[in-house]
């Protein structure tokens, strides 16, 4: 599959880092200064090359999330397809079973969930489970993605509540914030690449770099992916919000789910927020008494979610 062109959502200009005053250093040998910038132009450098090998969805993921948008399909065609990649369709059950999903009688199969939960909700639950076997995963950095992971899965959550107060958009709520920190975790994967075999990678180094670049790569891997253009463009604007000198509502809905999760202390480290949560909620068309309530019901939320890990 081909790398496409890279977006160019990130703006030196906007970056506000001087290179000759921020000097990080890429490895704890301290064989090598490596400069903010000079790390994300070597990551993005990374990312361009056709070279580049990106982690992949498993194809099972990307036809249920095709399958899942047609008008017609019975939980028959969906069990046959979750049926071929037995290990995720596993993980699904699993947390189908969790706490969270089970209000009542517990799930105990895979067709009590496609019945129980819906196509929509079981697509999610896959895309989860795909995400973390396939890439929340890096040898050197358990803890760093363990903590993305979670962080990741609690936004989609909050995602999914936060879109029951906007028009539209809860077809991908839940997609968009469990993806959109994903660019992290391709950096992650791509810091022991750049640094070679003999270094090792400091995280907490690297991180001002990443933390400047991943809404860019989040979407460089949706389209990879290719998942649907909405998702990417989302994606990219997690933090920014606008594009064109417009605000996309279903961005706005994603940090404030970002922030819900932040304030619930499940958030990933330090993201930059251009806004506060208060003006998402009012970009994404939430009012006052309407976040309120969804403070409420995410503070719930997090008690089913267990401990956060400690980052
Ligand atoms: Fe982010
Ligand atoms: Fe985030």
């Amino acid at each position: 599959m081909s790398v496409p062109a890279w977006p160019c959502a990130y703006d030196m200009r906007r970056s506000g880092y001087d290179q000759s005053s921020h000097i990080v250093h890429l490895d704890d040998l301290s064989a090598q200064d490596v400069s903010v910038e000079d790390l994300k132009l070597k990551l993005l450098a990374l990312f361009r090359s056709p070279t580049y090998r990106p982690p992949m969805l498993p194809a099972v993921a990307l036809e249920l999330l095709a399958l899942s948008r047609k008008q017609r399909v019975t939980s028959a065609e969906v069990a046959d397809l979750l049926g071929r990649d037995p290990m995720l369709a596993g993980q699904v059950l699993r947390v189908a079973k969790s706490a969270v999903y089970t209000r009542g009688e517990p799930v105990r199969s895979l067709d009590q969930a496609i019945v129980r939960l819906g196509l929509d909700k079981v697509t999610d639950l896959f895309f989860q489970a795909a995400l973390e076997m396939k890439v929340f995963r890096a040898p050197g950095f358990e803890s760093e993605m363990e903590a993305l992971r979670q962080h990741s899965a609690f936004t989609a959550e909050c995602a999914r509540l936060v879109s029951r107060h906007t028009l539209g958009f809860e077809d991908y709520a839940f997609l968009c914030g469990l993806l959109h920190d994903v660019g992290i975790a391709a950096c992650i994967l791509s810091l022991n690449e750049i640094a070679g075999p003999t270094r090792k990678v400091s995280f907490e180094n690297a991180w001002p770099s990443v933390r400047d670049i991943h809404a860019s790569c989040s979407e460089l891997l949706a389209n990879i992916w290719q998942l649907p253009p909405d998702i990417a463009l989302v994606l990219r604007l997690h933090h920014t919000l606008a594009h064109q000198g417009q605000v996309h509502p279903l961005a706005a809905a994603v940090a404030v789910a970002d922030g819900l999760a932040q304030e619930n202390g499940f958030g990933f480290r330090e993201e930059t927020q251009i806004v506060d949560t208060e003006s998402a909620a009012a970009f994404a068309g939430i009012g006052r008494p309407a976040l309120a309530q969804l403070r409420q019901a995410v503070a719930l939320m997090a008690q089913n979610f267990g401990q956060p890990t400690t980052r």
